[in-house]
Parts: C-alpha cells; sequence; structure tokens
C-alpha cells in the first residue's frame, strides 16, 4: 500500500524573530502529504507551546508539567506517515547521538496527529524504534487539537484507497526550555548534526 512518493524538500527557511514578544515564523517543507505551512498569521503576537494533557506509550495520563527540568524537543507527526516523519526522527535520534552526555538535558517528545490509529501502544513502541528516550504521546482527538492549537501546527487527514489516509501535517520541531517556555523552532529536515547545533547553545545556559 506504501507507494512512497518521492520527498521534495526545498531547502527550507526557518526566519524566526523574537522582538518583543512576537514571533515570526517561516516554513519549511514542500511536498505530497507535509504541504508548506505559513505559521506568521497564527503565531504572532500569542505565545508558542502551552499546558498539555495527553496519554504516553505506557497509557498513562501526562501533562507538560511531568517534563519540567529538561529541554523539550517537541515534534509533531503519526506513524503511519512514510517518509517525513520517520526521517525527522532518525534526524532526532541522530542529533541525541551527536550531543553525547548533554542530552540528558534533552526529552524529545513525539506527539501523534492521528490518535485514532496511533494507540498508546503503538506510538509507544514506534518512537522507541527510533531511539528509547524519544517519547510517544497520543490522546483523545480533543487533547491532540488542544495541544496542535497551543504549537500552531496544522494537520489535516486526507482520504486515501481502502480506507486508508494520510495526515497532512506541518513538520517543525521547537525547543521549549526547562519551564516548557518556547526558545526556537526548526526544520524536522535538518540533519543530526545540525539539530544538535541548534540545541547546544540551549544546554548549558540553564535557562
Ligand atoms: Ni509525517
Amino acid at each position: 500500500m506504501t507507494a512512497i512518493r518521492r520527498v521534495l524538500l526545498v531547502a527550507s527557511i526557518a526566519a524566526l524573530l523574537i522582538a518583543g514578544g512576537m514571533l515570526a515564523l517561516m516554513m519549511v517543507e514542500t511536498r505530497a502529504n507535509h504541504p508548506t505551512a505559513t505559521a506568521s498569521n497564527s503565531t504572532a503576537g500569542a505565545a508558542v507551546g502551552g499546558p498539555f494533557t495527553l496519554v504516553n506509550g505506557d497509557g498513562k495520563p501526562v501533562t507538560d508539567r511531568d517534563y519540567r527540568g529538561k529541554l523539550l524537543l517537541v515534534y509533531f507527526g503519526y506513524t503511519f506517515c512514510p517518509d517525513v516523519c520517520p526521517t525527522t526522527l532518525n534526524n532526532i535520534a541522530q542529533a541525541l547521538v551527536q550531543l553525547g552526555t548533554q542530552a540528558d538535558a534533552v526529552t524529545p517528545v513525539f506527539i501523534s496527529v492521528d490518535p485514532k490509529r496511533d494507540t498508546p501502544k503503538v506510538i509507544g513502541s514506534y518512537v522507541k524504534s527510533f531511539d528509547p528516550r524519544i517519547v510517544g504521546l497520543t490522546g483523545s482527538d480533543a487533547q491532540i487539537a488542544a495541544v496542535a492549537k497551543e504549537y500552531h501546527v496544522y494537520y489535516a487527514p486526507q482520504p486515501g484507497q481502502n480506507g486508508d489516509y494520510l495526515v497532512d501535517h506541518s513538520s517543525l520541531v521547537y525547543i521549549m526550555d526547562r519551564d516548557g517556555k518556547f526558545l526556537k523552532v526548526f526544520a524536522g529536515s535538518l540533519s543530526g548534526v545540525e539539530m544538535a547545533d541548534a540545541i547546544k547553545p540551549f544546554v548549558g545556559s540553564g535557562s
């Protein structure tokens, strides 16, 4: 069923300006089921991130507060994604390797935009296939809608053949500080080395 479409990664610009709390953000990636998304309208003047209640790979409810004290690397996607999500998760796993012991300061979180298929068990085992340190989170439709809204993440199921479907979604990786506040966003298409370089300045900052 998976006729994997050719990935067309347009060199991305994540131009991020934080000025007086204003955030301007331009995106990123052009391909069939990860369309170009411009978050600038929805993020201007609005905070990125916020409180959430979701369900982890063990089926236990978790909130954003459970992840305080470490940098959070937040990425949204789904386990049935044919290409961009696995590529991005692989890049994140490589970034952890690149960070070495500094990776202890980071918790990567993969939040499903396809909670119907991504049960806790499904997403929990999926992320572990990339790196056991990656946390897979899912939840009810309402919980996912709420957290996606907070991160200004676009997602939309696209009907396919035989009742199958893909989910269009924006593919940005967010770095949140140890108190859950937004620090930086970058494209999921960055290599592991590039991601590690993006993360390193925040590891020692104690922010
Ligand atoms: Ni994807």
